[in-house]
């Protein structure tokens, strides 16, 4: 069987796991890399990503990457870059990403036309993906609203312990850890507003699969301090700045909330009351989804490095970058077989993951 190119772009916390996920994947093959550090160039993907060699390196060429022969961009740089993925498109690979374009009707006619005519020229799809938003906020979700007669409320938690998450421009810069909260709020980070978006489009999504007709969507911020402050895999939280924060979205509809996300992200545990405190920082990083209804579900979903193994790994992080990262490897051979176009959620079959005993 002939595998897929695979073109990576971006060695983060996801595309390290990404280039282990395509170099594990029976149905694909790494071809292409490309970083945005100009110190990564040249080197192995396997070295960047911690595993023997695979013999592809690293390059910052854009134009070099557009004319290498592929099947698909797995793009999961820091930040979506419209432009590029139109060209990507255009080129004639398909796109996976875990930064974004999950839903992108939520932002508008103007960009739909847009990425559906850069599709329609390369003959290509685009999928927008990860663990949340991606899969708890928008699979889990749908999936087990298919066993209720009546919904009267979605509820979808996401507990995040950021103390091993190693991204300075997301801890520090976009959301603001380890700052003054005073500070953080004068200065607001010119993607926070798009990151927060990452969860409308999951509601308006969601909103889509029930078939019901989303008013608006209503946001608040909370911000944690830490009186003790933490050192983190990030850098340090000095005492007195934000060590935690809670961000909910209430989707409504029909003038009621029926949709809501709460995001519970901690680099402290000694928030005060209403924060997890120093007996939960054990609890790792775990989704619920509830619905109210006829009948209520509650589907609580947690990673590990193993639930069995003797072996077994403390990390709140590497887990849940490998579920990002492989939602979207796992989805390339669906997208690379999908009609032309944007492929969300709501248009791919059911997808499932490969077994891999090596
Ligand atoms: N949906 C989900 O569940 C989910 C979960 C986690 C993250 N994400 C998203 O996935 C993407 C990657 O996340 P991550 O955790 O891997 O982030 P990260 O660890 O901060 O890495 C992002 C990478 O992006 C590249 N980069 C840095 N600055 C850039 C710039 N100005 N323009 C373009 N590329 C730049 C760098 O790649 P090189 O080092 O290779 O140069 C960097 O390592 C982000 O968009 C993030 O929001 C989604």
């Amino acid at each position: 069987m002939k595998k897929l190119r695979v073109i990576q772009y971006a060695t983060g916390g996801a595309g390290r796991q990404a280039i282990r996920g395509i170099a594990a994947h029976p149905q694909l093959e790494l071809v292409g890399l490309l970083v945005h550090d100009k110190a990564k160039v040249g080197r192995d993907a396997g070295e960047l990503a911690g595993i023997a060699p695979l013999g592809v390196s690293a390059t910052d060429d854009v134009e070099a990457i557009l004319k290498l022969d592929a099947d698909c961009v797995a793009y999961m740089a820091l930040w979506n870059d419209v432009d590029l993925v139109c060209r990507i498109l255009e080129s004639g690979k398909n796109v996976v990403t875990t930064a974004g374009l999950l839903y992108p009707k939520f932002f508008g006619q103007e960009l739909v036309d847009r990425l559906e005519a850069s599709c329609r020229i390369g003959g290509t799809s685009v999928h927008g993906t990860g663990i949340n938003p991606g899969f708890s906020g928008e699979v889990l979700p749908l999936t087990l609203s298919v066993l209720n007669r009546r919904i009267e409320r979605i509820f979808v938690q996401e507990f995040a312990d950021y103390r091993t998450y190693d991204s300075p421009e997301v801890n520090h810069g976009l959301l603001g850890f380890g700052r003054p909260v005073d500070e953080v709020l004068a200065n607001k980070h010119p993607n926070f507003d798009l990151a927060m978006q990452f969860f409308h489009q999951s509601i308006a999504m969601v909103a889509d699969g029930l078939g019901v007709a989303l008013q608006r969507i209503e946001q608040t911020v909370d911000y944690g301090i830490t009186p003790g402050g933490a050192k983190i895999a990030s850098g340090p939280i000095p005492p007195g700045t934000i060590g935690g924060m809670k961000v909910r979205f209430s989707g409504i509809v029909a003038g009621q909330p029926l949709i809501l996300i709460e995001l519970t992200w901690v680099a402290a545990y000694d928030l005060g009351p209403g924060w997890p405190g120093p007996d939960d920082a054990s609890n790792d990083t775990q989704w619920s989804v509830t619905i109210e209804g006829d009948p209520s579900l509650r589907c609580t979903f947690e990673q590990s490095s193993s639930f069995e193994r003797a072996d077994h790994r403390e990390s709140h992080t590497e887990p849940a970058m490998i579920c990002t990262a492989q939602h979207a490897i796992n989805a390339i051979p669906y997208v690379c077989t999908a009609a032309p176009g944007i492929r969300t959620f709501l248009d791919l079959p059911l997808m499932a993951g490969r077994p891999n005993w090596n």
